[in-house]
């Protein structure tokens, strides 16, 4: 007799991306002229960039001929594009080995999966509020989670636990919060790990939003961060691959846990992803290789300022307003306190209603995201005036 996995019984309801689209469809059709400014999602709108656009071309027409057609490729990624990734690391001073690198088909996926390969007793450690998959993947796979609560006065990123927990996931630049964690935060986070023999799940995907030099971009920059942590990161939201799905994984030979030797962690992920993970894409990796180039590095930061122009086009104008913002500097979310102690969602129907603007309400990333909303940086320049323009001229506060 076949059963199900009840612990997808446990999962709260998919409730937030379709109750605000609900919403917004309701308004809609209620106000059949009006434009609607979607500033909710995380979404990337801009085109690739023209250098890895030609590559992807090419990567495909090589398919297309005999000579250069390739099938299954490499088993931990293509080594052109791990080694590339070497390259990528190399410049920030960290060291890691094409061995030590996974290519995925994003960051998701990772984020997600790793914790299949710990035990199932593992208490999971999350920030509150925090990007959905981590708490939704730990209640699949039956484990016990640990919420860090993250308010304005921790600036966001939370002390460590109090108690012992094993698998901490950190994220940062911060969904949705905005917050970048500083040095000496990761600092802490690495001794609480190294003396529990806890592992830190570090999710980078936003790590090329920073621009402050005195903020880590990885978890690798802190000592002792190869011995406790894996990192996860993705090309989709500084080169616009959210459709065409690559990212990757740094398990460290180092990294040890509770009752493991080095090189472990490693061989355990390895055995995960080519018993259940056929590889990403040939096309997504040549495109991989075009951003890791010196050309498309250079493109996707230009496409990287476009958005942190948006973050702060955003952020001054909802400022000057006296509402109580934050992240958007280092991170391309923006963190509003609602006025008057309002709920997000209640928030949420003023921003609809009043000015046309689609926002994330807070609470929908976890019980201390209420009395929030998260605007996304990732819409179109012109999206992003109206919106700022409507809610300067209607937003009653
Ligand atoms: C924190 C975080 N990690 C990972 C992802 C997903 O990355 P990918 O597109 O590589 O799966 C997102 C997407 O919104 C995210 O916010």
């Amino acid at each position: 007799m076949a059963t199900i996995n009840s612990n997808y019984d446990r999962l709260k309801a998919s409730y937030l991306f379709s109750e605000i689209a609900k919403r917004a469809k309701a308004f809609a059709e209620k106000h059949p002229g009006a434009k609607v400014m979607r500033l909710g999602i995380g979404n990337t709108t801009e085109a690739l960039t023209p250098t890895v656009l030609k590559d992807l071309i090419k990567g495909v027409e090589k398919l297309g001929d005999v000579k250069t057609y390739t099938g299954y490729g490499d088993e931990q990624g293509d080594i052109r594009l791990r080694s590339a990734l070497v390259e990528f690391y190399k410049k920030r001073r960290i060291t890691v080995t094409p061995q030590e690198i996974f290519i995925s088909d994003g960051a998701k996926p990772d984020t997600a999966n790793i914790q299949s390969i710990f035990g199932q007793n593992n208490i999971v450690a999350v920030f509150d509020p925090a990007y959905p998959v981590y708490v939704d993947s730990a209640i699949i796979g039956g484990k016990k989670i640990v919420y860090m609560p993250c308010r304005k006065e921790n600036g966001f990123i939370p002390d460590v636990p109090k108690r012992k927990v094993d698998i901490i996931y950190i994220c940062s630049p911060n969904n949705p919060t905005g917050a970048v964690a500083t040095k000496k935060q990761l600092e802490d986070f690495v001794d609480y790990a190294t003396r529990n023999k806890a592992v830190i799940i570090f999710d980078a995907a936003y790590a090329e939003y920073i621009t402050d030099k005195n903020l880590p971009k990885s978890i690798y920059e802190i000592p002792g961060g190869k011995e406790c942590a894996i990192e996860i990161n993705s090309f989709s939201k500084w080169a616009g691959f959210t459709g065409v799905r690559l990212g990757w994984s740094v398990v460290p030979m180092a990294l040890v846990i509770e009752g493991t030797e080095k090189g472990k962690i490693n061989s355990l992920w390895n055995r995960r992803q080519t018993t259940m993970f056929n590889g990403a894409s040939n096309i997504a990796q040549v495109g991989g290789l075009a951003v890791l180039s010196k050309e498309g590095q250079k493109e996707c930061r230009q496409l990287v300022s476009y958005y942190m122009e948006n973050a702060k086009i955003i952020k001054s104008s909802l400022t000057k307003l006296g509402l109580k913002v934050f992240g958007g500097e280092n991170a391309p979310y923006i963190w509003v306190k609602t006025p008057h102690n309002m709920s997000s969602w209640d928030f949420f129907d003023r921003l609809l209603n009043e000015t046309h603007v689609v926002v994330t309400p807070g609470s929908g990333f976890g019980p201390h995201g209420e009395g929030y909303i998260r605007l996304s940086a990732f819409g179109k320049r012109a999206d992003i005036e109206k919106a700022v323009e409507n809610i300067k001229k209607n937003l009653k506060i």
